[in-house]
């Protein structure tokens, strides 16, 4: 789809962020799944996506398939192989279902590629100019953590469904939208004591600034612990948090996605929705799981987060989680990993004023996900 790049303002935010790299924002998010139609359906029926653009054999396209999904501005692709092997194949044998591209929205592909991996980025594949009859779009790519790659897109010049080799996808069954508006942010596990080797690669490589740190003090529960830090681009679209196990006494959390992803990828996909319990409900109603959150988490819940707009009965009744910080509160709810593996989940968030990220809240969830780590055997 055709973007409107020239009323963009990119005003700078986090000072400690350099300028060499400016991000407009996330172009798309690329799964690789091991079954893009049924994928579709699903994101499209318990989350309210829309279909978009199609890729396939009837496009011209021989060695996958691809469906492109949409709701705000949250851009899926999810992308399946047509053989046997091939590169597509082995990531889902290796990984399940998962984050293969985080492809960021750029006025210059060339450029931002030239300027990472002339500060150290690994080539994840030159730029390159796609053309069709709507124009054309230029893409390139670096590797991060594990084996995911940030793509950069230009698509200023491109007045199509989505990009060359893609058709529009008018499908009769379009499911009513649940309120998501854009990626809050995208959350990466990396192995033990790798969090500050990336920390230092969106530092160095792309100009972000660390927002915020957490360690295995803040980030603990009786049983398991984890390391955090956020690293965001200048004008604040972009956060990364970055997360790295810690010794508990159990298995973290962390390296049970290690464990079941085969490496380090992205766990999970902050959406924003403005009004978190019509979105929570609609979801729930439309059969998406979210983490159960003990009842008592609501008996102080005042007294911690302070007067909030909400009527806690319904925020207890969704199992809605509220941190507050100097600037305001936030409430959010995590899903439960969205396929077999338990790897990749969601996060639905809801910000007024809060810039943080649930602090919080990290003990009453991560005492939820060890409950489900119990279920599976693996805490
Ligand atoms: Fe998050």
């Amino acid at each position: 789809m055709a973007t409107d790049t020239t009323s963009l303002k990119l005003e700078k935010i986090f000072t400690d962020a350099e300028d060499f790299l400016p991000l407009n924002g996330t172009d798309h998010v690329e799964l690789f799944v091991g079954n893009a139609k049924q994928a579709a359906h699903f994101y499209k029926t318990a989350f309210g996506f829309q279909g978009v653009a199609y890729a396939g054999l009837e496009t011209g396209m021989k060695d996958r398939t691809s469906y492109v999904l949409q709701q705000g501005k949250i851009r899926l692709v999810l992308t399946s192989p047509m053989s046997a092997d091939g590169p597509i194949n082995e990531h889902i044998n290796k990984h399940g279902d998962g984050v293969k591209n985080v492809a960021l929205w750029v006025d210059d592909a060339v450029k931002s590629f030239e300027t990472t991996t002339g500060r150290g980025a690994e080539v994840a594949f030159e730029p390159k100019t796609i053309e069709d009859e709507n124009g054309k779009v230029v893409i390139s790519g670096i590797k991060t953590y594990g084996e995911t790659v940030h793509v950069f897109v230009d698509r200023s010049e491109y007045d199509g469904p989505f990009m060359p080799g893609y058709r529009a996808w008018d499908s009769h069954y379009k499911p009513e939208d649940t309120g998501l508006k854009y990626i809050d942010h995208m959350v990466g596990n990396v192995g033990w004591g790798e969090m500050n080797k990336w920390v230092e690669f969106y530092a160095k490589v792309m100009g972000f600034a660390q927002l915020i740190s957490f360690d295995d003090k803040d980030i603990s529960t009786e049983y398991t612990a984890l390391m955090s830090k956020v690293m965001t681009n200048g004008n604040g679209r972009i956060k990364f948090p970055i997360n790295e196990p810690a010794e508990g006494k159990k298995k973290s959390q962390i390296e049970e996605y290690i464990d079941f992803y085969n490496g380090a990828g992205v766990q999970h996909i902050a959406v924003a929705t403005d009004d978190i319990i019509k979105t929570v409900s609609a979801m729930k109603d439309r059969g998406v799981e979210f983490l159960y959150v003990p009842d008592n988490y609501y008996e102080d819940l005042l007294e911690r987060v302070g007067d909030i707009d909400e009527d806690i009965a319904i925020l207890r009744e969704h199992g809605i989680l509220v941190d507050r910080d100097e600037e305001g509160y936030l409430l959010q709810l995590f899903t439960k990993p969205v396929a077999d593996r338990p790897t990749l989940f969601f996060e639905i968030i809801q910000r007024k004023g809060a810039q943080s990220f649930g602090k919080g809240n990290f003990k009453a969830l991560f005492e939820a996900i060890e409950r489900e780590q119990d279920n599976r055997g693996t805490l």
